[in-house]
């Protein structure tokens, strides 16, 4: 069992730091609330991830739950997508598909009109629906948020492993104490095929998360202990997780959240900071613009 303490220091306390730990940070009480467990209802009509994601997956928006049964596509059209390719190439006995055809396949999967589209509905979802959830509720003026990008996108099959050991965020490196995350699952989830999460640092309350798509989850995922299992039911489960920091709170030097690069929200769109190299100093992010307009 991990220690669980919470290193995020509150209104006029202080700490030491752990190793891979968010230097101490004073949080507004208001932060608090914000990050509090909670579920909350998704537009499906105006932000459908489900059809977005499976466009860019090349799977039926309709066979989500049942990607493990995908043997009917044709030997032409490999699936870009790793797990997708794993079910596919399950299914076959040949054609193996080399580390080559895999990278230059990841490449087309980026570049791809879907992935654009899907991540640029992720880009306006942060602005409109999420920024407003991690803000001061007595601000009378819009505030931004820095946010992950892209979103993490988890397809796990039937009888697939756990994705994610006891853990919380703060565990690893490049994490920031005020980050917020949210889970967004894009099939049902239930049972051993969903996130088990306690409701407060340290409480230990465990429940497997019983959603629909059309609900998404808030919650302190930097200090919560969070896991998945062996999915032991007859369905596939796909989501999409990330992380937001409040930009009043963000520590921006790091230019990072996790593993992953960072965008902040901006007035009329976004921007997105460039994240340093060990070996070949500053660079842009993949998949990112600087100062770019959401499209509607
Ligand atoms: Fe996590």
């Amino acid at each position: 069992m991990q220690n669980h303490s919470c290193n995020v220091v509150k209104e006029g306390t202080t700490s030491n730091e752990p190793q891979h730990q968010s230097p101490p940070l004073r949080l507004p009480t208001w932060f608090y609330q914000c990050k509090t467990f909670s579920i909350v209802e998704l537009d499906t009509s105006r932000f459908p991830f489900r059809e977005l994601v499976a466009d860019w997956l090349e799977v039926s928006s309709d066979k989500l739950e049942k990607i493990h049964t995908i043997s009917s596509i044709p030997e032409s059209r490999i699936p870009l997508h790793p797990t997708i390719r794993q079910a596919w190439v399950a299914s076959k006995t040949e054609p193996k598909i080399s580390s080559t055809m895999r990278r230059a396949k990841k490449k087309g999967l980026f570049s791809s009109p879907q992935y654009k589209r899907y991540v640029d509905k992720y880009r306006l979802f942060l602005k409109e629906v999420i920024a407003p959830l991690c803000c001061d509720p007595s601000s009378s003026t819009q505030q931004n948020i820095v946010y992950q990008y892209p979103p993490t996108t988890r397809v796990v099959l039937p009888n697939g492993n756990k994705t994610i050991s006891m853990h919380c965020d703060r565990d690893y490196p490049n994490h920031q104490a005020a980050e917020i995350n949210f889970w967004l699952p894009l099939t049902n989830v239930f049972e051993s095929n969903s996130l088990f999460v306690e409701s407060e640092p340290g409480k230990g309350d465990f429940q497997p998360l019983k959603l629909r798509y059309g609900q998404f989850l808030k919650f302190d995922g930097h200090d919560c202990r969070h896991y998945t299992v062996h999915n032991e039911t007859q369905t596939c489960r796909v989501s999409i997780d990330f992380r937001v920091v409040p930009s009043c709170l963000a520590q921006k030097e790091r230019s990072q959240i996790g593993d992953f690069c960072v965008e902040e929200t901006t007035e009329d769109g976004y921007k997105a900071f460039w994240s340093p190299s060990k070996n070949s100093g500053p660079k842009p992010c993949s998949q990112s613009v600087q100062h770019k307009h959401i499209h509607h």
